[in-house]
């Protein structure tokens, strides 16, 4: 009796801690909790104990500056130890590399690290919490907790194609901001495309004056009409090196590596059109305003020419001298390879080096450039392709399509970053695609929550870690960049970062909407497609079209209509069976709720396009 009295008691304990860590909120969760009796009243801080090191003393200076904002006061730094009501950094050798303590006790706050990334992500947490209570108009009251947690993965990246569409550097800074406050740490950058070039190459200066410019256009990508005769390319723009210096600098100190990439031998008509030498046909080109699959545009680099290894060099050259990463991404994905088998250059390389096949070719461009960025003291990644030669040991894969490309490679002793298209690709729309005006596919936020960077077969030591990666051919400005990469970005932390075990997706919906308020408040845009309702539409027995309604998170109510009119909380409710279509209507609408709050925009969908969908 007594045993059974001391498990129950036990049990309690243990579902109590478990709701108080879940009470807590945070994205990522913290590797381990534990939660006090005492409430701490974060206001009544009033000092920041700088660091003895006088190199780490801007970054607390900067941590005190973020907060005095935040709490709408004036605390003060100090040197000196003794203070009460302070907050303190400490260094704990022990920890590993953006590992951290945090302790909030009924007099201090202290945050311990064996570096400042430590303290910089524990300082994260900390306003987390804080924040958490402010913009959900609560006061800065905080539970006594002492937190210890450190990264899963040492990649923990988004990546960012700036060539589909160009953003300038205060855009990229605020992206970096945000990124960091949910430890976020690579910020991988897709510099060129067939729709700009984006980094000024000193020895190269056609590639930004010619390659970053195209003709305007708006609307979707497929199909933008093509260049006319005499157009001025006069949409673009590119990073110079004193503003790549500018944003990793700006970057360093919120703990983000930005990682170049330059996309190659497909996706290169940037480059062709700038120099069109370096193609296998030698035609001029222009940039290109929307989808390049036109075969007579050559955006594939000549890989028989020893100019275009020339040209190579230089880039990478400049680019090792100006990124401070150890990465440089050198593509690989992609490229249409008939180019190469009419080419009598390409021909006499494939012989030249005893290649089989166009394939192999590939295989070996690749190679020659990893060797190039090698000798230049980096490590090359490359996206996943399959080819028929392999690639060098020492390039890191980049493993897109799926999770197989990672599983295989880590299994071959490759270092690998996994970003599996149908979990993490940003670009992939939000909500139904009847609505969505992106390429592509879905990717839903629940879906995206699945993410697990370690499937089952892959070889652990070799994860490097992963990303979710934005493709902005339909992302024309920053409001819609911020749209498609929050809330997402959420699951891409938790994912990323956490060691904690993983939380059921109710649970971790309950987070997300409580961090929405923070966003807010950074006029930081973010999708809410994920509390619309989800009609779908299957064949019933008679050959009729039924239609169920769904939601992505618990604790929704569906109200619809079927006769042209916008539904709210007071049109019938949808009750979980299946829904006959009535005669002559033409559409259903369906908007969902919370208890008497509208939380969804009214989802309009034609009868006709659920009837194609159920193939009838
Ligand atoms: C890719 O999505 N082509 C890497
Ligand atoms: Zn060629």
């Amino acid at each position: 009796m007594k045993n059974l009295f001391l498990a129950l008691a036990c049990a309690f304990l243990a579902y109590n801690a478990k709701a108080q860590e879940k009470e807590f909120l945070l994205i990522p969760q913290p590797s381990h909790l534990v939660v006090g009796t005492a409430s701490v009243k974060i206001n009544a801080l009033t000092n920041m104990v700088l660091p003895k090191e006088k190199e780490h003393q801007p970054l607390v200076e900067h941590f005190r500056e973020q907060l005095s904002a935040i709490l709408n006061a004036d605390i003060k730094t100090t040197t000196s130890n003794r203070t009460k009501s302070s907050i303190s950094f400490y260094v704990k050798k022990d920890l590993a590399k953006e590992a951290y303590h945090l302790d909030i006790t009924k007099n201090n706050v202290s945050i311990s690290a064996s570096d400042p990334s430590g303290w910089f992500y524990g300082w994260q947490t900390f306003i987390q919490l804080l924040r958490l209570k402010l913009e959900n108009g609560k006061e800065p009251i905080l539970k006594e907790v002492s937190i210890k947690d450190e990264p899963k993965f040492g990649w923990r990246g988004l990546m960012l194609d700036v060539s589909r569409h160009f953003f300038n550097k205060d855009v990229i800074k605020r992206y970096i901001d945000q990124m960091a406050k949910y430890k976020f740490n690579v910020l991988h950058l897709h510099l060129t495309d067939n729709q700009g070039w984006r980094l000024e190459i000193k020895q190269l200066p056609k590639l930004t004056s010619v390659g970053a410019w195209r003709v305007p256009r708006t609307g979707y990508w497929s199909g933008m009409p093509a260049p006319e005769p005499g157009e001025k390319a006069s949409y673009g723009g590119y990073y110079s090196q004193e503003d790549i210096k500018e944003l990793v600098a700006y970057a360093k100190q919120r703990f983000v590596d930005i990682v170049p990439e330059i996309d190659l031998p497909g996706h290169s008509l940037a480059f062709v059109a700038s120099y069109p030498e370096i193609s296998c046909t030698k035609t001029p080109q222009q940039v290109l305003a929307g989808d390049p699959w036109n075969p007579k545009r050559t955006n594939v680099v000549c890989v028989g020419n020893d100019s275009t290894y020339t040209k190579i060099d230089q880039i990478i050259t400049e680019i090792a001298a100006i990124f401070p990463s150890k990465y440089i991404h050198i593509g690989g994905d992609e490229v249409t390879r008939n180019y190469w088998s009419n080419c009598s250059v390409c021909q006499n390389r494939i012989a030249k080096e005893g290649l089989r096949n166009v394939d192999e070719l590939q295989s070996y461009f690749v190679n020659q450039v990893a060797k190039i960025v090698l000798e230049k003291g980096k490590t090359p990644i490359g996206w996943y392709e399959t080819l028929e030669k392999g690639l060098d040991s020492n390039i890191v894969q980049m493993s897109w399509k799926d999770e197989k490309g990672a599983i295989k490679s880590s299994n071959e002793g490759k270092k690998v970053i996994l970003t599996p298209a149908f979990l993490t690709y940003l670009d992939f729309y939000q909500g139904d695609p009847y609505l969505e005006n992106a390429p592509f596919t879905v990717n839903r936020l629940s879906n995206s929550y699945k993410f697990d960077p370690l499937p089952a077969g892959i070889n652990v030591q070799n994860v490097i870690g992963g990303q979710g990666s934005l493709w902005t051919e339909q992302v024309p400005n920053e409001r819609k960049l911020q749209f498609m990469t929050w809330p997402r970005g959420f699951t891409l932390s938790e994912n990323l970062w956490s060691k904690a075990p993983k939380l059921s997706w109710t649970d971790f919906s309950k987070k997300i909407e409580a961090h929405l308020p923070i966003l807010t408040a950074d006029s930081t845009n973010f999708s809410n497609y994920f509390y619309d309702a989800i009609i779908s539409a299957k064949k019933g027995q008679n050959d009729e079209v039924v239609l169920n309604i769904d939601t992505e998170i618990p604790g929704l109510t569906v109200y619809y209509s079927f006769d042209d009119t916008d539904p709210d909380q007071f049109y019938p409710k949808y009750g979980g069976a299946a829904l006959a279509i009535p005669k002559g209507a033409k559409t259903i609408r369906a908007v969902s709720y919370k208890g008497s709050v509208p939380k969804s925009r009214i989802v309009r969908l034609p009868i006709a396009e659920l009837k194609r969908r159920a193939k009838l």
